[in-house]
């Protein structure tokens, strides 16, 4: 990291590299309140492998904020999203100057890969390190700032097991961040992402959740159980027993797709099922493999290391599959 003072004269600039997460237990849906809070807790894994860089520069030169993502201009909701973090940031500290963004993903971006997660992580940092260089990182307060863009960012400023607790319903103002529940080595869990799509996904998680808390007959069901399930899987995580992580991580991905199916918010392919059930087969002749699904058409599947490599020669030959990623528990958001 460079960085100046933040007087009006010298540009101030940060960079900061993040990981995506996969939830184990979901969060699917916000609380009434604006403010961008949960509606239920969520427990997740930080993954290496996949990586966001990004650098925020402000300058007096820059005459409004510009955002670079993979090296075009998003424009529109994701552009938004990327100046109002800024502003928060403006607001937080003191600065007064616009910046110049530039991100890049090395896997497909808003594709269901989670990539608003680590992209949030890293802006969060880089652009709070860039805008007071002087005053310590409370990763905390990034987490808190990164989740009011996307609530799974907030996990991402953590490395291994990381938990978000709910947003209450009586407070709207609320400073929520995420925590660690668990470093990277705490299990032997290997994630295979297998990729089913290149291209961006049709619906956005916040539509994506504001439609099914609309339409879903079941939705009600799905806020009733989430935290149940949050806190089982809790609790066989604390207890390293992963056959039971994978049978609750399974279910929590199911009944989150159950209540959105159930309002027409349909992310599963073809090939999505093609993998949950080779999965189901790979599981019923021994393997211990369980699946996960985001808001997008991708499979995750979870693993032990020891078995990891007969899983993913397995899944490559799934038809629809285009390629498996090898990922494992990694770190945090930090400045590169
Ligand atoms: O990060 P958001 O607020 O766009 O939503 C993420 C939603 C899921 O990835 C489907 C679940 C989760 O807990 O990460």
């Amino acid at each position: 990291m460079t960085s100046g003072a933040p007087s009006q004269s010298r540009a101030s600039e940060a960079t900061a590299i993040a990981h995506p997460n996969i939830a184990l237990a979901k969060y699917w849906g916000k609380t009434p309140h604006a403010g961008n809070y949960p509606a239920v807790p969520s427990l997740s894994v930080t993954l290496e492998g996949m990586t966001t860089t990004t650098r925020v520069c402000f300058a007096g030169s820059h005459e409004h904020d510009r955002v670079l993502l993979n090296g075009s201009e998003p424009g529109g909701d994701a552009y938004t999203r990327a100046s109002t973090l800024l502003d928060r940031v403006r607001a937080a500290t003191g600065e007064t100057r616009h910046a110049l963004v530039e991100s890049t993903n090395d896997f497909p971006t808003a594709s269901g890969l989670a990539s608003s997660a680590s992209g949030f992580a890293a802006l969060a940092l880089a652009a709070m390190s860039a805008a007071g260089p002087d005053t310590r990182i409370d990763e905390a307060r990034i987490s808190d700032l990164a989740r009011r863009s996307s609530a799974s960012a907030a996990r991402s400023v953590f490395g291994g097991f990381v938990e978000l607790v709910a947003g209450s319903l009586e407070r709207a103002d609320e400073h929520l961040s995420a925590k660690p529940v668990a470093p990277a080595d705490h299990l032997d869990l290997r994630v295979l992402v297998c990729v089913t799509r290149e291209g961006k996904k049709a619906v956005g998680s916040t539509d994506g959740m504001r439609r099914t808390a609309a339409a879903s007959p079941y939705y009600r069901a799905w806020l009733d159980t989430a935290p149940r399930m949050f806190e089982a899987l809790r609790a066989a995580l604390l207890a390293k027993d992963l056959e039971q992580v994978g049978t609750l991580a399974e279910a929590s991905a199911l009944a989150m797709h159950a209540s959105a199916i159930a309002a027409g918010v349909i992310y599963f392919e073809g090939a999505t099922l093609a993998v949950l059930e080779a999965v189901r087969t790979l599981r019923a002749n021994g393997l211990g493999v369980w699946a996960t699904i985001d808001a997008g058409p991708h499979v995750k599947v979870l693993v032990h290391e020891s078995e990891s490599a007969r899983a993913r020669e397995a899944l490559v030959c799934v038809p629809g599959v285009l390629r498996v990623l090898y990922t494992r528990p990694g770190a945090g958001a930090r400045l590169a």
